[in-house]
């Protein structure tokens, strides 16, 4: 996995939560770390500092093996969250200050860049999606007029399982301990036993995921199963086998998405 990312700090903390393995501030030692881990079945995350509008295009000109594509810069919003091309973030800063304007200006061109290569890449065989930042909406403004030709995560991937009528279920600690998240671990794994791609996350969630604040779990669950397990979380809490009670959440996307016609709710 190689994530592309323009603040180191964002890189160290990612670092620090074990999202991501190492940095580098060198593509093609980037590549070779990558390369190397592919190709001896390891997985290996890789924070590459740099510019997602020079990194992406260099990535499609060498014709470098992308399997899956997607962006997670905060496109949507093109004044504070998305770096133009040629800006350090302190440049980046200063005439977003001075001059607001310009700034969205270079940042909707660096973006329709950036929307291109991933088209690129995307013809070149990688499997290219929206993750629901609107980048390809920008993109369009600032005249890719094919930027719609990858398609959003919703259609391609979250509806399908809203058909079978699975959806996210997260729940926190109210304890603020580690040990009743895994007791609930353990409780997911024990309700669902048939269910591998859940077990398969549960395992990995326990040794790639820090806990940030509050002890945390997310997961994906059926219809009917997200209640089965809300009241095996309730039993625990009445029974004192927790520390205490458990706050459950859910997503925006529980209820079909967000209203954002661009971004997730497009047919
Ligand atoms: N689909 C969903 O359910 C969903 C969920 C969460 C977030 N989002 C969307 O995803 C986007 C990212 O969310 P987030 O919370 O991670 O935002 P964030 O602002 O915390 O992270 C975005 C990162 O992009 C980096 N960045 C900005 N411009 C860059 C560039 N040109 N090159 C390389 N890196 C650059 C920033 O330094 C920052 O670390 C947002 O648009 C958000 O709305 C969608």
């Amino acid at each position: 996995f190689l994530a592309v990312e323009i603040d180191p700090q964002r890189i160290a903390m990612r670092i620090k939560t074990r999202y991501l393995d190492v940095m580098e501030t060198d593509l093609d030692a980037a590549l070779a770390k990558v390369m190397k881990a592919k190709a001896q079945g390891q997985a290996l995350s890789v924070g590459l500092v740099g510019n997602a509008a020079d990194v992406i295009p260099e990535l499609a000109r060498r014709r470098v093996a992308v399997d899956v594509l997607t962006d997670q810069t905060s496109a949507h919003d093109p004044l504070t969250g998305y770096i133009p091309q040629g800006l350090s973030l302190e440049d980046a800063a200063k005439l977003r200050a001075s001059d607001p304007q310009e700034y969205v200006r270079r940042a909707m061109a660096s973006m329709a860049v950036h929307v291109r290569a991933m088209l690129d890449l995307q013809k070149q065989g990688a499997v290219t999606f929206d993750y629901g930042n609107n980048i390809r909406t920008m993109a369009f403004q600032a005249g890719v007029k094919d930027a719609y030709d990858f398609p959003g995560f919703v259609p391609a991937y979250i509806r399908p399982l809203f058909c079978e009528g699975k959806g996210p279920f997260r729940w926190a600690a109210l304890s603020g301990e580690a040990s009743d998240i895994h007791a609930t671990d353990a409780a997911v794994l024990e309700l669902f036993p048939k269910d591998k791609g859940l077990a398969r996350w549960i395992k990995m969630a326990q040794e790639r995921v820090a806990f940030q604040g509050l002890p945390a779990r997310i997961c994906w669950l059926g219809l009917g199963e997200r209640a089965e397990m809300g009241l095996r979380i309730n039993h625990m809490v009445a029974k004192g086998r927790l520390k205490a009670p458990i706050v459950i959440g859910r997503d925006h996307l529980d209820c079909g998405s967000v209203a954002s016609p661009y971004r997730e709710t497009e047919a």
